[in-house]
C-alpha cells in the first residue's frame, strides 16, 4: 500500500469533540440540541445505525428521543408522530431511518418533516437549497465525504471529480458539493457504458453504488484521492466497500477504508446538523 489512509474514525471523533465544545459556548450555552429518531420495522442494519446515532448524541451531550414502531404502523400514524415532533420545541432535528416498509411513502414522510428540522437534508427544500448554492442542511454522508477530502489537503478548485452513483441521498448531493468547491464534476451510474473511461480521469473519485469491487486498480489514476461510500458484505461475510481496497491503495494517493472511513463521518455530520438546527432556532 502506498496511499495515505484517510482515517474517518479519528476525523469523526475530532468533529464530535468540536460539537461538544459548541454546546458549552454561546449561542447555545445551556440549551441542549435535541434529535428525534424514528425507526419503523425490524431491519437489522437500520437498528445498528440508529443505535450508533443515539449513542453518538449522548456522548456529545445532545438530547435524543427514540420512537420505535412495528412494521405494521400506518403512514397516517407516522405522519401524525412527525407533526407532533415538528411542534415539540425540545426537538431541533428529526430523522426517520430509511428504508421504510413498502406501504409507507418515504417521499411524503420526508416532506412532512419541518424544513428547519430536516437534519438528514433529504427534503426537496434542502435539495433545492444545495442545488442553488443556498445555505441549508446538507445530507450527512456527502457532507462527511467533503470533510474527508478536505482532510487530505487537496484543493478541489479545477480538479476533476468523478462520482459513481446517482442516488438522491449520496450521489447527487455529492456532485453538487464538489461543484460548489469548484471541481469539474462527472456523474456515472448503472447505465454508463465504460465506467473506467471516466474514473481513470478522476483526481477525486467518490464511489457510492453498493456493489463490491465496482472500482479496481486499473480504473484509477495514479495519485487520485478515493472515497469509498459502499458498505457491503463479501462472500466470507466481511464488511467491504465498493472499491477493491488492496489494489486501489497501490495507485491512489489517499483512500478511505471500510469500515472506518465514511461511516463514522455520517454520524458526526448528523450531530453537526442538529447543533446547527438548534443554533438557528435561537436566531
Ligand atoms: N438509511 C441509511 N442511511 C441513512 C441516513 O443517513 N439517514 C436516514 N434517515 N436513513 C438512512
Amino acid at each position: 500500500m502506498t496511499a495515505q489512509l484517510i482515517d474517518g474514525t479519528a476525523l469523526a471523533r475530532a468533529i464530535r469533540d468540536e460539537v461538544a465544545r459548541r454546546l458549552l459556548a454561546p449561542p447555545l450555552r445551556g440549551i441542549k440540541p435535541g434529535l428525534a429518531v424514528i425507526l419503523v420495522g425490524d431491519d437489522a442494519a437500520s437498528q445498528v445505525y440508529v443505535r450508533n446515532k443515539i449513542k453518538a448524541c449522548h456522548e456529545a451531550g445532545l438530547f435524543s428521543r427514540f420512537d420505535k414502531f412495528d412494521a405494521t404502523l400506518t403512514e397516517a400514524e407516522l405522519l401524525a408522530r412527525i407533526e407532533a415532533l415538528n411542534a415539540d420545541p425540545r426537538v431541533h432535528g428529526i430523522l426517520v431511518q430509511m428504508p421504510l416498509p413498502r406501504h409507507i411513502d418515504a417521499r411524503r414522510v420526508i416532506s412532512t418533516i419541518a424544513v428547519h428540522k430536516d437534519v438528514d437534508g433529504f427534503s426537496v427544500h434542502s435539495a433545492g437549497e444545495l442545488a442553488s448554492g443556498l445555505s441549508g442542511f446538507r445530507p450527512c454522508t456527502p457532507a462527511g465525504c467533503m470533510k474527508l477530502i478536505e482532510s487530505t489537503g487537496l484543493n478541489l478548485r479545477g480538479k476533476h471529480a468523478v462520482v459513481v452513483g446517482r442516488s438522491n441521498t449520496v450521489g447527487k448531493p455529492m456532485a453538487f458539493l464538489l461543484l460548489q468547491a469548484d471541481a469539474t464534476v462527472t456523474i456515472c451510474h448503472s447505465q454508463t457504458p465504460d465506467l473506467g473511461l471516466h474514473t481513470r480521469l478522476a483526481d477525486v473519485l467518490v464511489v457510492a453504488v453498493g456493489r463490491q469491487d465496482t472500482v479496481r486498480a486499473d480504473m484509477v489514476k495514479r495519485g487520485a484521492v478515493v472515497i469509498d461510500v459502499g458498505m457491503n458484505r463479501n462472500p466470507a461475510g466481511k464488511l467491504c466497500g465498493d472499491v477493491d481496497f488492496a489494489g486501489v491503495a497501490k495507485v491512489a494517493s489517499a483512500i478511505t477504508p471500510v469500515p472506518g472511513g465514511v461511516g463514522p463521518m455520517t454520524i458526526a455530520m448528523l450531530l453537526v446538523n442538529t447543533v446547527q438546527a438548534a443554533e438557528r432556532s435561537l436566531q
